[in-house]
């Protein structure tokens, strides 16, 4: 277990690094793949996870060729990839009377497209290797749908309805594949939120505050592990109780 080499997308944003750095605890040797952007934002990512086993690489998830090219790369250098999140995400909120083709179109190429991406490449080694675990970062409202968000809670749904489908063609291999539905958490794209709609919507979580990005990774973790296989196909909402469905 601890040779398993995980990537993350997204993976030096707000959820993404809180995964990076507990599936590194428990001993995963991790890559955190992500924009190069913003030089910064990695430098202090890198003095955030100094001393654990996690290197950034840089990736445009939206990029199909690329992402062939990065899970070659992957492969090669570290002799497998057992693990998978994709958790490369944005937001382009507007209703939908207001929304242009460019805010639809980035919104799905970076949260659904990515998944399309990364899987494609990455299953292939994965079923060669009978062993894979792939976590996809749904949200709660690909399950509720929100307002000003027809294009993000469209590609959140998606995920999932991939999920299932990539679950069934891999199950026999020892390829897990599943999704968590995270509520609202303290990450940046929460803080963006003006503050009178952020509030409403904490008003509306019987936990009564926004989760922590380590919640998530907790369970992004327990889907991860060896000891998982038997789950598939599945959606965990982590969302305070905001939306409880079954
Ligand atoms: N429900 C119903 N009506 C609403 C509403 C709501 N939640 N919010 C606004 N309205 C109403 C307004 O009162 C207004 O009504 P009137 O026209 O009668 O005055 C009208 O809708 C405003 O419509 P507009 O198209 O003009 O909206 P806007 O441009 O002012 O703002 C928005 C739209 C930018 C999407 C804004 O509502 C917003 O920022 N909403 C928050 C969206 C949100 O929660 N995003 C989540 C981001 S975090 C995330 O996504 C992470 C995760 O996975 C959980």
């Amino acid at each position: 277990m601890n040779n398993r080499v995980a990537v993350v997308t997204g993976g030096i944003g707000g959820l993404g690094s809180a995964i990076c750095i507990q599936l590194a605890r428990a001993g995963r040797r991790v890559i955190a793949a992500d924009l190069h952007g913003n030089p910064e934002r990695v430098a202090r990512f890198e003095r955030e996870v100094d001393g654990l086993d996690i290197r950034f690489a840089p990736l445009d998830a939206s990029d199909f060729d690329a992402c062939a090219a990065f899970v070659a790369g992957v492969e090669q250098a570290h002799g497998s990839l057992d693990v998978l999140v994709n958790a490369a995400g944005i937001t382009r909120d507007a209703t939908l009377r207001k929304m242009d083709r460019a805010q639809w179109d980035a919104v799905l190429s970076v949260n659904l497209d990515s998944v399309f991406n990364l899987c494609r490449h990455a299953v292939e080694g994965m079923m060669a290797r009978g062993f894979g675990r792939i976590v996809n970062i749904s949200s709660v409202n690909g399950q509720t749908g929100q307002f000003g968000q027809t294009n993000y809670s469209a590609a959140k749904a998606g995920m999932h309805g991939f999920t299932m489908a990539l679950a069934r063609e891999v199950a026999r291999k020892g390829v897990t594949v599943n999704s968590v539905s995270p509520g609202y958490c303290e990450t940046a794209l929460v803080a963006a939120i003006p503050e009178d709609i952020r509030q409403g919507i904490v008003d509306r979580v019987p936990v009564g505050r926004l989760g922590q990005p380590s919640e998530i990774a907790r369970t992004v973790e327990f889907l991860a592990a060896d000891e998982a296989g038997y789950i598939t196909g599945a959606n965990i909402p982590v969302n305070g109780g905001l939306y409880m469905g079954f």
